[in-house]
């Protein structure tokens, strides 16, 4: 075992191995479960909310452009992570994968960009539900307050739907995954059903002259729509968190990892097409742009009806999003990078609930007082970061490690991860400037606590202090955390 004090100290494969083996976690996952999974937690406020600003500011009809763009950096990325869940197949995603190949710093850092992609995407995935169920209230003459529906920067004091919901989700997640998986299941096919729905109804009222000029803003417009509709994107990878609970998990995880992703993608393509076909883009400026397309389409009853599944849609995102997240936490927790009460397990129901009650808050502030755009743009810059880093891992473990079993191997080697890293950098270029300052100081926070906690505590870490940070902080503690399936020890 690496064990120094070097930040480049890698975790080795055996003990992931090892961990997965005694986590404790039932093991029935299959493949379709895992593709339902993946649905779950990608298809959401992207195409149901974000539609509408990235057509009516960025890309016009050209937005389908944008998600084909999109489409590709995601999907190059989706095969990476697809080798290393089925060579590496445990809880924690990118980061543990990363901690395997690249080292602990860099683990650090992708742990710290994926409590971005999550927490925050959780808190614009809770702003677009808050929107849809404003939308719908109105169209049945309820008006909700303005102040009480908006975060202070979009025009109010605080987003009263979004918080409720993302607090009522944290119950649930916290409660266990048997009831959210069926639960899961259960929305993912209301989603599919109000897509199609959307489609068969929309294609008849499709005007063609809405469709030019097709790229009112340039191509410029269509990479930058491209940039902030990425965020339909995500979620693909949390398929990866459930590495644990699947069966066959070398085979299934690829499946539901690209499955779901390829499935999303074609959706995509066909909603935009005739979202853009059916009212000109400058009417698509709205936070519930699906349905109300319908609507001015003449539509009403159809505009409803997307609502109610676009509500139960986004829902299963959040439930997906707050669940990987806990489980990132957890993972980190138990490598000592972050205290061990994030690894407490409920005695009752067997989850994490120290991380998703804490997860949860923050979705909940986030949701409540920071607007979509600000939250989507941050998220994006979060993955698109984590998929650099995980494209990377690919590249490298391959050099270091071709010993080991793969299931699923990255096609076109080096070069789908080499265009998976350019096509993601192209995307992070042309999210707006500010986006990269917030990441920044996200960045150096991270790298702060890292050295000042993580660093120290890190189960990697030999016991005792390195010369010279003694007086930085109190010596680490080399007792192993508690871990998913272990009775609480109330510590
Ligand atoms: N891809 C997810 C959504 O669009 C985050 O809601």
């Amino acid at each position: 075992m690496s064990e120094n004090w070097s930040v480049w100290r890698t975790k080795p494969l055996r003990s992931l191995f090892a961990e997965t083996e005694r986590s404790g976690l039932t093991k029935n996952l299959g493949a379709l479960d895992l593709v339902a999974l993946g649905i779950g937690a990608i298809i959401g406020t992207g195409v149901f909310v974000l539609t509408g600003v990235a057509a009516s500011q960025y890309a016009g009809p050209g937005l389908v452009l944008s998600f084909v763009l999109a489409g590709i950096a995601a999907g190059l990325a989706a095969l990476a992570y697809a080798e290393l869940a089925s060579t590496i197949p445990v809880a924690g995603s990118a980061y543990t994968y990363t901690y395997a190949v690249l080292g602990e710093f860099v683990a650090w850092l992708v742990g710290w960009n994926l409590m971005l992609e999550y927490m925050v995407a959780a808190g614009a995935v809770a702003i677009g539900w808050g929107a849809y169920i404003v939308e719908l209230l109105r169209s049945v003459g309820i008006l909700l307050p303005l102040a009480l529906v908006n975060s202070p920067l979009a025009g109010g004091i605080i987003n009263l739907p979004a918080m409720a919901i993302a607090a009522l989700i944290t119950l649930l997640v916290v409660r266990g995954l048997q009831q959210t998986r069926t639960i899961n299941k259960m929305v993912v096919l209301i989603k599919l059903a109000v897509i199609i729905l959307f489609l068969v109804m929309g294609v008849r009222f499709i005007d063609p002259a809405n469709w030019s000029p097709f790229l009112p803003f340039g191509p410029l417009g269509v990479v930058q729509g491209a940039a902030i509709i990425f965020f339909a994107y995500i979620g693909f990878d949390a398929v990866a968190t459930a590495a644990e609970e699947s069966r066959k998990p070398q085979r299934d995880l690829p499946i539901g990892i690209i499955g779901s992703l390829v499935i999303a993608t074609g959706l995509y393509i066909l909603v935009t097409i005739v979202l853009t076909g059916l009212v000109p883009y400058t009417q698509l400026n709205t936070a519930s742009p699906v349905a109300t397309a319908l609507l001015r389409a003449g539509i009403p009853l159809g505009g409803s009806i997307v609502a109610v599944g676009a509500l139960a849609g986004i829902t299963s995102v959040l439930l997906v999003m707050l669940y990987a997240q806990s489980r990132i936490f957890f993972a980190m927790s138990r490598d000592g990078l972050l205290p061990g009460i994030f690894a407490r397990v409920h005695p009752r129901f067997r989850t994490p609930y120290v991380s998703i009650l804490v997860v949860g808050v923050v979705v909940m502030f986030t949701a409540g007082f920071v607007p979509i755009n600000i939250v989507a743009q941050l998220a994006n810059i979060g993955t698109l970061s984590a998929f650099v880093i995980v494209s990377i891992g690919v590249l490298v473990l391959r050099r270091t490690r071709p010993d080991l079993p793969r299931t699923f191997k990255t096609p076109g080697m080096p070069w789908t991860p080499l265009a998976a890293i350019a096509f993601s950098g192209y995307l992070i270029l042309n999210l707006p400037p500010l986006t990269w300052v917030r990441f920044a100081v996200w960045m150096i926070v991270g790298v702060l606590v890292y050295f000042l906690y993580s660093y120290r505590r890190s189960k990697l870490s030999p016991a005792g202090a390195p010369p010279g940070w003694r007086i930085l902080i109190a010596a680490p503690t080399a007792k192993p955390g508690p871990r998913i399936g272990d009775k609480d020890k109330g510590e």
